[in-house]
Formats: C-alpha cells, sequence, structure tokens
C-alpha cells in the first residue's frame, strides 16, 4: 500500500465554495484536486494500491480530513472539478472524530497531521517526508522498497517548523525527488514512478 498525505493550509473546511474558483474560494484547493489526480489515475485505469489524505486547515472550522481510496472511489475523472466536487460534497457532511464515507471511496473525519500520523502508523509502514533538502530517493529505493510506505508533503506555504516536528518526531526519513523545488502534485508522479520502476503497480 501507498500512501501520501498532503496538508492544504488554506483548504477550506466546509463545501462553501465554489468549483469554478477552487483557488480563490476554495483556499488553493485546485493544488489538493491536482494532488488526488497524480496519487490515483494511471492512464486508463486507476491506481487501486493508493490512498490520498487532504489535511485541511484553512477556514471556518477546526481543521478535516478528507481521504480518497484508490480501490474504492467512484464518479471521479480527471480532472479537477471532479476531484473539487466529491471533496465538496465530503465536506457537506457533518464530519465526526472517526471516518464517516461520503461517497464510494471518499471519506471524511475531524482532524489535522498530528491525530492522521497517529493513525495512519504502524509497525510496518515507512514514513518518508518529501523535502527538498532531503536524501535522494532513489538512492533510498534502489535495492527495496518498503511493502507500506507513507509520503508527506507540503502546499505552496511548504510545512510549519511545528508540522514539521510532528513529522520528524514520527521517525519520518526525509527525501527528494529531484534537485529543484517543484509543485507538490509532481512530486507524487515522479514518487508514483520511482516506485514503479523498481516494483511495479497493481492498478
Ligand atoms: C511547492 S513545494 C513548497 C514550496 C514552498 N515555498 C516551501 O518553501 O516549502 C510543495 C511541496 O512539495 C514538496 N517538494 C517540492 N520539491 C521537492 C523536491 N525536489 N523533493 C522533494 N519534495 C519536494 C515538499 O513537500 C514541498 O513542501
Amino acid at each position: 500500500m501507498r500512501e501520501f498525505i498532503i496538508v492544504g493550509h488554506k483548504a477550506r473546511t466546509d463545501g462553501n465554495f465554489n468549483l469554478n474558483d477552487l483557488p480563490g474560494s476554495g483556499g488553493r484547493m485546485d493544488i489538493l484536486c491536482r494532488c488526488v489526480n497524480s496519487a490515483l489515475f494511471l492512464s486508463h485505469d486507476l491506481r487501486r494500491d493508493v490512498v490520498i489524505y487532504l489535511v485541511l486547515l484553512g477556514e471556518p472550522d477546526i481543521p478535516g480530513i478528507v481521504k480518497f481510496e484508490g480501490e474504492n472511489v467512484r464518479y471521479l475523472n480527471p480532472d479537477e472539478r471532479s476531484s473539487g466536487s466529491l471533496i465538496k460534497k465530503a465536506l457537506e457532511k457533518s464530519a465526526i472524530p472517526r471516518w464517516r464515507e461520503s461517497t464510494p471511496g471518499v471519506w471524511i473525519r475531524l482532524g489535522g497531521l498530528a491525530d492522521l500520523l497517529d493513525e495512519v502508523l504502524t509497525d510496518k509502514k515507512r514514513l518518508f517526508y518529501l523535502q527538498e533538502d532531503g536524501g535522494d530517493i532513489r538512492d533510498e529505493f534502489e535495492e527495496n522498497v518498503p511493502d507500506d510506505t507513507v509520503f508527506v508533503l507540503g502546499d505552496h506555504t511548504g510545512m510549519t517548523p511545528e508540522e514539521e516536528t510532528v513529522i520528524l518526531d514520527s521517525d519520518a526519513k526525509t527525501i527528494n525527488v529531484g534537485p529543484v523545488s517543484l509543485h507538490a502534485d509532481h512530486c507524487i508522479i515522479l514518487v508514483n514512478n520511482e516506485i514503479d520502476r523498481t516494483v511495479g503497480t497493481t492498478g
């Protein structure tokens, strides 16, 4: 299983945003929508072994998390409005501290990054923090990719020092996907590709 966590510092935590204005009214929800696309889509199929979590930290409510499961998701097309609309539907459901499914394969719960890492990280999973000055992913995955990997990334504002502390305290290994700073969705494509090259995909 491959899991991605992206933190949207300005992303709205209710469904009160316009699908025609994901960057403005959605608090850069467009970034998160592109990350869903990059994590889950193959050319004519979905990556069934991938889950992506969107940590929403913007206005107006307390933090929430939306989860997309590649294996179970339905009604998702590879455009930003499509993922935006499934996120909006999830946010229109009243969130509680445990997961509730809003549409097939899309889930919502209350919580922030620390809550999510607590829940997701089990003994056999390896956590990787994507950062420009980390170690080279190719050195890390040259010979072996762990069966269960979790990758955490920032949005256009990166990660706050407090979030970095939470991540590093969770025993994360810091890795980079190349020598220059890229958009988060592009990093996800590169991570998927690096792992595909080593172990293939079950998509
Ligand atoms: C657009 S970048 C953030 C840029 C932001 N201005 C900053 O200073 O952090 C979004 C996220 O993609 C990831 N990222 C970008 N380039 C990367 C690289 N070359 N290797 C690994 N991760 C990268 C990081 O997680 C980063 O927080």
